[in-house]
């Protein structure tokens, strides 16, 4: 697939991961405990509400813009002469701005297309149609060549930060890779001093720099895939579930570290979760996504004290909260039977 195409620009690698592979694996599992049977439940599936909040969009100064975005993956039969049978609608009109500056949040369930749209954005995968306005030009229809200049400028960071990092390169050349690619650093010494510059800046000891990926613990290695993703000073940074991988004693360490970026650089950061709690403490605006669809766009603030949809009400209930009174209390308000 196209995400395995070596991309000079964004922090991809060899081995990105595959978006087909569910949310997590094991360890999220256990590090998510918001990741309850309730998400999945088929009653809150009534999308008959109309929750997207339409004046959320397209006030303010947008460095992203995307309108009615689908992606389908065809479902083939036969195995040499492959025919379509049907698709898989895996991002279905989605709509939604990202402020230039701020921190907006993509939350829903694993398999609901927060991937894949993020792809899209970053021109990994190619949309089926719809349209990916990035500061101020429509990027979803550019030819590899047109999209070089843009490259540089959105950036992702993964979820598993260990697939996504090449086993045999050193720090010092996974995080100096996209200054050499983009010509950015003359000579060994300055790339030395960038990437450990880089390095310092996102809580690595620059002393490090020789060292492989396997040295270095998931919490440092996803500082490593942070530090390649901010080398070439991204207008916009996607962090597909960033931390969803992490043990949760270092969770909260990264999720500050990019939001101490995001201040400190003024990056407009796109951050997707499956984990509400997480987003909250994150974002400024998010859209819920359920089933490739965007079902509710709001303030974090309005969409915690006011959720609209069913679904939005069922991941607010799996957010553990650490008083269960107010959990019971929550629960009986929405008139909800206590899991
Ligand atoms: N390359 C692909 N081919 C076929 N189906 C895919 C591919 N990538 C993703 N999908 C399907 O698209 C849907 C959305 O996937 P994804 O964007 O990875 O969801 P999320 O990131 O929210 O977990 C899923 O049903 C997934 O199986
Ligand atoms: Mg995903």
């Amino acid at each position: 697939m196209s995400s395995a195409t070596p991309d000079p620009g964004t922090a991809g690698s060899p081995n990105t991961p595959d978006p087909t592979t569910p949310l997590g694996g094991p360890q999220v599992e256990e590090a998510s405990p918001s990741a309850g049977g309730v998400i999945g439940d088929p009653t809150v599936a009534d999308t008959s509400v109309p929750a997207v909040r339409r004046d959320t969009l397209g006030e303010g100064d947008n460095i992203l813009q995307v309108r009615d975005l689908r992606k389908e993956f065809p479902i083939t039969k036969g195995l040499l002469f492959k025919r379509q049978v049907d698709a898989v609608r895996a991002v279905d009109g989605v709509s939604f701005d990202v402020r230039r500056g701020e921190t907006f949040g993509l939350v829903g369930e694993s398999g609901c297309g927060k991937s894949t749209t993020a792809r899209m954005i970053c021109r990994l995968l190619d949309p089926t149609s719809g349209q990916i306005d990035f500061d101020g030009t429509d990027i979803a229809g550019l030819s590899r060549k047109q999209l070089v200049p843009f490259r540089r400028d959105v950036q992702m960071v993964f979820q598993d930060p260990y697939s996504s990092l090449n086993p045999r390169q050193t720090i010092g050349s996974i995080i100096g890779a996209p200054l050499d690619i983009h010509g950015l650093a003359k000579g060994d010494g300055e790339r030395k001093r960038k990437v450990q510059e880089l390095m310092d800046l996102v809580g690595l000891n620059p002393e490090h720099y020789n060292r492989l990926p396997h040295e270095f613990s998931g919490g440092q290695r996803q500082r490593i895939g942070i530090a390649r993703a901010i080398a070439l000073s991204p207008k916009l940074l996607i962090a597909d579930e960033p931390v969803s991988a992490l043990d949760v004693s270092i969770q909260a360490q990264i999720l500050n570290l990019l939001r101490r970026l995001q201040r400190d650089l003024g990056l407009s950061l796109l951050f997707i979760a499956h984990d509400l709690s997480v987003v909250r403490y994150m974002c400024d605006r998010m859209a819920v996504m359920y089933a490739g669809e965007i079902v509710e766009l709001a303030t974090s603030e309005e969409l915690y004290a006011n959720p609209s949809h069913p679904y939005t009400r069922a991941l607010l209930d799996a957010v553990p909260t650490p008083d269960p009174d107010a959990r019971a209390r929550r629960l009986a308000e929405r008139g909800t039977a206590a899991v």
